[in-house]
């Protein structure tokens, strides 16, 4: 049948898909709108593989959540992205605050990766294997792994998770590196600083959180991806939305729509962009109102899991 990911498959693409998260599997409507592989080839778990959600104490690994979800993509005959590994945020307070010695931390740190990743070990497409290392300008983001054991923590997370599973693609994910500029660079750099200790990076995830009529143009996007792919990696778009203030006016819904086929025409330009997620298909699941005060309406369902027809037919037809 005709969808988002027939779509993108028939464009050359691994998949189209959408993040979920294990609250909304109780949802039979939701979870038969996800399973819909014509639209959604591809799951990534919200919250479920998370560092807070896996490891929540010292050596202590939950796996429930996680594996909930992978079922479901098996069942569904869907991809998994896994997501993710070394993160500064939902991190529990025993690995942040813990104090521990440059030589501790490192071996807390592969403890974890090779745990997680063994566990899930041939069920995993990508490894967003680091998530968020940098800031606005370039600079790296101050966190407890890069406070205790410097830069050289990314290489050792990339060279930990490639021996876990060898056969997952493993990713650099961040947000704000979709278009040239001093974020982007400095993830470029990531890639080349993890090649340089000889360790594997598959691919760099842009996470694209946008903002409806501020959306770095299809060229801008494409140029970028290019950036990358000249470094020997691929790209994904890996947590597409494109918020607006609600509710949303008619206009704001126009201009989304095209938001979205600029991404959607990037990635189709560039052979090794190899897939595309939304951060959730419906608004009745998006983690934009939340964070985001007075904002929202950010995906191609509406909260009542109808279609925008609008939307929904500019992503297709942009494949
Ligand atoms: C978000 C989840 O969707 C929320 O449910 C959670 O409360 C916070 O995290 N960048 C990421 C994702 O890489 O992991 C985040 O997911 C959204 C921003």
């Amino acid at each position: 049948a005709d969808g988002l990911n027939t779509r993108a498959v028939a464009a050359g693409k691994e998949y189209f898909g959408s993040a979920t998260d294990n609250g909304e599997l109780t949802d039979t409507a939701y979870v038969t709108g996800l399973s819909n592989t014509a639209d959604f080839g591809q799951i990534t778990p919200g919250n479920a593989m998370k560092w807070d959600t896996i490891e929540p104490s010292r050596g202590t690994f939950s796996y429930t959540k996680g594996d909930a979800i992978v079922a479901l993509a098996q069942k569904n005959g869907q991809k998994v992205r896994c997501h993710t590994l070394v993160w500064y945020s939902q991190l529990p307070s025993w690995v942040k605050t813990g104090g521990f010695d440059n030589a501790t931390l490192i071996s807390i740190l592969k403890n974890h990766i090779t745990e997680e990743v063994t566990h899930f070990k041939g069920q995993c497409l990508h490894w967003d294997v680091a998530n968020e290392a940098l800031n606005e300008d370039g600079t790296y983001r101050s966190n407890v792994f890069y406070d205790t054991i410097g830069p050289a923590y990314l290489p050792i997370a990339f060279a930990t998770a490639a021996l876990a599973d060898p056969d997952a693609k493993l990713y650099y994910n961040d947000y704000n590196i979709e278009s040239a500029g001093a974020k982007s660079t400095a993830a470029q750099n990531i890639v080349k600083l993890v090649q340089s200790y000889g360790a594997k990076i598959d691919g760099v995830g842009m996470q694209a959180h946008f903002i409806v009529g501020s959306t770095p143009s299809q060229a801008a996007q494409t140029t970028n991806i290019n950036a990358f792919v000249a470094l020997g990696v691929e790209v994904a778009i890996t947590e597409l939305d494109i918020r607006t203030t609600t509710p949303a006016t008619a206009a704001a819904v126009t201009q989304q729509a095209k938001d979205y086929a600029a991404t959607v025409g990037a990635c189709k330009a560039v052979a090794k962009c190899v897939g595309f997620t939304i951060w959730d298909y419906t608004d009745k699941y998006s983690w934009i109102p939340s964070v985001f005060s007075g904002q929202g309406a950010a995906l191609p369902w509406d909260a009542d899991l109808v279609k925008k027809a609008e939307v929904y037919d500019a992503i297709l037809n942009a494949w």
